[in-house]
């Protein structure tokens, strides 16, 4: 598929095929894909705990089940676990070496093992380790990208994915989580059970709010020729209310076994 229609096409699904697993190349590839992503000094910021709903018992699978997370845990097969490594900085003086060798970092940016040693050390990672504010910060922020990166490409693999909450307490417990790891969300995945396009695209706040330009308060504004190429390119899609919408709701909830 192409990115901008993965873009465009993720949604949150709510509703998987319970009977239907999901291929063990796919969650590779799902991996394989947050491996991949932008990370600060190229230290290993995330981890992932791969978990398949039946091999867990009901009860804790109970357990887990939080308000915002109930029904959801029943219906998706696959369960990824993302965490955030607070201690990534200290891996920085060898993955950031790495970089300089194969010339990813390079003199024109003054960038040699020494520059590494004796600046990068201890003005930027020493005190970024330092700072547990700013650490959980860019903890949440690397693992995101690569949280990010695994929802598109579950979505170009033609899965249904969403990220929920679950009861973190318990889920250490159960998965015998060591203490460095800060727990962040969980990934389901799964076939979807509902149409792909869930509902038409989800209302968020008009573009000109978020994005500013120049200045804050100066609204990026928006050229109508790009959100009509988008369109075409199906990144920007139908947003929601769809007429059949609740009708649809209703019959998955039927058919699961779910309230209406
Ligand atoms: C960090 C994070 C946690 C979330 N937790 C939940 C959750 O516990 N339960 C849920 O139903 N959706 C959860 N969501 C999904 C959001 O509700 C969803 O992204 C939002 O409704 C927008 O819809 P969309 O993802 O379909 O565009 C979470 C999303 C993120 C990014």
């Amino acid at each position: 598929m192409e990115f901008k229609q993965v873009v465009g096409l993720r949604r949150s699904i709510r509703y998987y095929q319970p009977y239907r697993p999901v291929e063990r190349e796919k969650i590779q590839t799902i991996l394989e894909a947050a491996r991949l992503c932008s990370q600060a000094v190229n230290s290993a910021w995330s981890r992932a705990i791969v978990v398949y709903r039946d091999d867990l018992s009901e009860e804790d699978r109970e357990a887990l089940k939080i308000p915002t997370t109930t029904a959801q845990l029943d219906m998706a097969p696959v369960w990824i676990f993302w965490y955030g490594d607070m201690s990534a900085p200290s891996l920085g003086k060898r993955t950031l070496k790495e970089l300089v060798d194969i010339g990813a970092l390079n003199p024109s940016h003054g960038w040699s093992h020494s520059y590494v040693d004796d600046v990068i050390w201890p003005q930027v990672l020493q005190p970024i380790a330092a700072n547990p504010s700013a650490l959980l910060a860019l903890t949440g922020v690397e693992a995101g990208l690569a949280i990010c990166q695994a929802l598109l490409a579950a979505v170009d693999l033609g899965l249904g994915t969403q990220l929920v909450a679950v009861n973190q307490a318990r889920a250490t417990e159960i998965l015998g989580v060591p203490e460095h790891l800060v727990p962040l969300v969980v990934q389901l995945v799964g076939y979807s059970a509902e149409d792909r396009e869930a509902g038409g695209q989800r209302p968020r706040q008009p573009f000109e709010e978020l994005y500013f330009e120049g200045h804050y308060g100066t609204p990026f504004e928006r050229d109508e020729a790009v959100v009509d190429s988008l369109k075409k390119d199906g990144m920007i899609m139908k947003q929601g209310p769809f007429k059949w919408r609740h009708d649809e709701v209703r019959a998955l909830a039927r058919q699961f076994g779910l309230p209406e």
